[in-house]
C-alpha cells in the first residue's frame, strides 16, 4: 500500500481535522510507503501573505510531528519543496476538460463563500490530482469532502494513459466512518469558515471555556435523552474511553443530569487526550532546526519518486 495525503496550511488544526483526515495518517503511516505533506501552493489560492503563508505551512508540520506522525515511518516534506509537481501539473491540466472541473463542488463552495474567482480555485483538482500520481499512490486517506477529488484524480490519470499507455497508478480514497462530520460548538459541521470550531493546541482554559459554551437544547433536566442524536455526545465519543461512552450513554437515556455536567467530562477527556501531543509540540517549537531536517530529508525521499514518474510521463507525452 502506498499512502499519500497532503494537508492545506489555512490554519491552526481544529478537532474536525484530527478526527476527520489526520488521525488516518497515523495509523496508516506504517505502510510500504506513506508520504504527507503540507499543501502550501494550494493554500496559495487563497493565502495572499508571505509570512502568514510560511509561518503557517511550518506550523502544520509541526503540529502532524506533535499529532503522532513519525519521521522514522512516514515521509514528510513541503509541497513547493518538489517542483517536479507543478510540471506534472502543467501536464495534465493539458489534457483535463474543462467540464471536469466545472463539476467540482469544492470550487463552488469557495467562491459562494465570497472568495475571489481566481484560476487555481478551479485548478485546484488537477494540482491534487498531480501530488497523488507523482508518487504512484495508491490509497489516500482523507475527509469525506475530499473524495470528489481523488476520483477526478481517477478521472484524469485514466484519460491520460488511454491516450499514451499506463503511466499513472489509479489511486483510491479512504474515509473513515467516524471523519462524516465532527460537529462544531454551534451543533453545525466544524469548520474554520464557521466559526465553530476548537483547535487542538489552543491554551487549556480557553479551550475550556469554548466546550462550556457549546450549544445544547433546553429540553428539561429529568428527560430521558437519545445520545445518538446529540452533538455533544457525540464529541464526548471521540475522546471518551468505551466504558466512559457507554456509561454516559446509559446517563442520557435516564435523565436527570444537566449538560454542564457532560460539557465538563468532553473538556477533561479532550484535554487528557490531546496532553502529549501539546507536550510533544513544546518540545518541538525548543527545536526548529530538527523539524527543518525532518522536512529536508522528507523532500529529498519525496523528489526521488516524483522525478522517476515525472520522467515516465513525460517520455509517454513527447517531451
Ligand atoms: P475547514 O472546514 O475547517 O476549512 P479543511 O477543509 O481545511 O477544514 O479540512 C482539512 C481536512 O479535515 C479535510 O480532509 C476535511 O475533510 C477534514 N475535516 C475538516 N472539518 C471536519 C469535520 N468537522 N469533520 C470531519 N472532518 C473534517
Ligand atoms: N485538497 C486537500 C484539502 O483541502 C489537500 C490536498 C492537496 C490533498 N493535495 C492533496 C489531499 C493530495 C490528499 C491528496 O484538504
Amino acid at each position: 500500500m502506498k499512502v499519500l495525503s497532503g494537508i492545506q496550511p489555512t490554519g491552526r488544526p481544529h478537532w474536525g481535522n484530527y478526527f476527520g483526515a489526520v488521525s488516518q495518517y497515523i495509523e496508516l503511516q506504517g505502510a510500504e510507503q506513506s508520504f504527507f505533506f503540507i499543501a502550501n501552493l494550494h493554500a496559495l489560492t487563497t493565502i495572499r501573505d508571505a509570512d502568514q503563508l510560511r509561518q503557517n505551512s511550518f506550523d502544520a508540520a509541526m503540529d502532524l510531528l506533535a499529532l503522532g506522525l513519525d519521521p522514522e515511518q512516514a515521509t514528510l516534506f513541503i509541497q513547493s519543496d518538489v517542483p517536479e509537481i507543478s510540471e506534472l501539473n502543467w501536464i495534465l491540466l493539458s489534457g483535463t476538460p474543462m467540464g471536469l472541473l466545472e463539476r467540482c463542488v469544492s470550487y463552488k463552495d469557495k467562491i459562494a463563500k465570497g472568495l475571489p474567482v481566481v484560476s487555481g480555485l478551479f485548478a485546484y483538482p488537477v494540482l491534487q490530482a498531480a501530488d497523488i500520481l507523482a508518487y504512484d499512490s495508491t490509497v489516500v486517506p482523507v475527509g469525506e469532502d475530499q473524495i470528489q477529488h481523488v476520483e477526478v484524480c481517477r478521472d484524469i490519470a485514466q484519460a491520460f494513459n488511454h491516450t499514451y499507455g499506463e503511466v499513472f497508478v489509479l489511486p483510491k480514497a479512504k474515509v473513515l466512518d467516524t471523519s462524516a462530520k465532527v460537529p462544531g460548538t454551534d451543533g453545525e459541521k466544524m469548520s474554520k469558515s464557521y466559526g465553530n470550531f476548537i483547535e487542538i493546541f489552543e491554551p487549556v482554559k480557553p479551550m475550556r471555556k469554548k466546550i462550556m459554551r457549546i450549544a445544547t437544547d433546553s429540553r428539561p433536566m429529568e428527560d430521558s435523552k437519545d445520545p445518538e442524536t446529540d452533538h455533544l455526545f457525540q464529541l464526548f465519543k471521540l475522546f471518551g474511553s468505551d466504558s466512559q461512552v457507554a456509561e454516559m450513554a446509559d446517563k442520557y437515556r435516564a435523565g436527570g443530569f444537566g449538560y454542564g455536567e457532560v460539557k465538563k467530562a468532553l473538556a477533561d477527556a479532550a484535554e487528557s487526550y490531546f496532553e502529549p501531543a501539546r507536550q510533544r509540540r513544546e518540545q518541538l517549537e525548543q527545536n526548529p532546526d530538527r523539524v527543518h531536517q525532518i522536512l529536508s530529508d522528507g523532500a529529498a525521499k519525496a523528489r526521488r519518486k516524483a522525478a522517476e514518474v515525472l520522467a515516465r510521463a513525460k517520455k509517454a507525452c513527447g517531451i
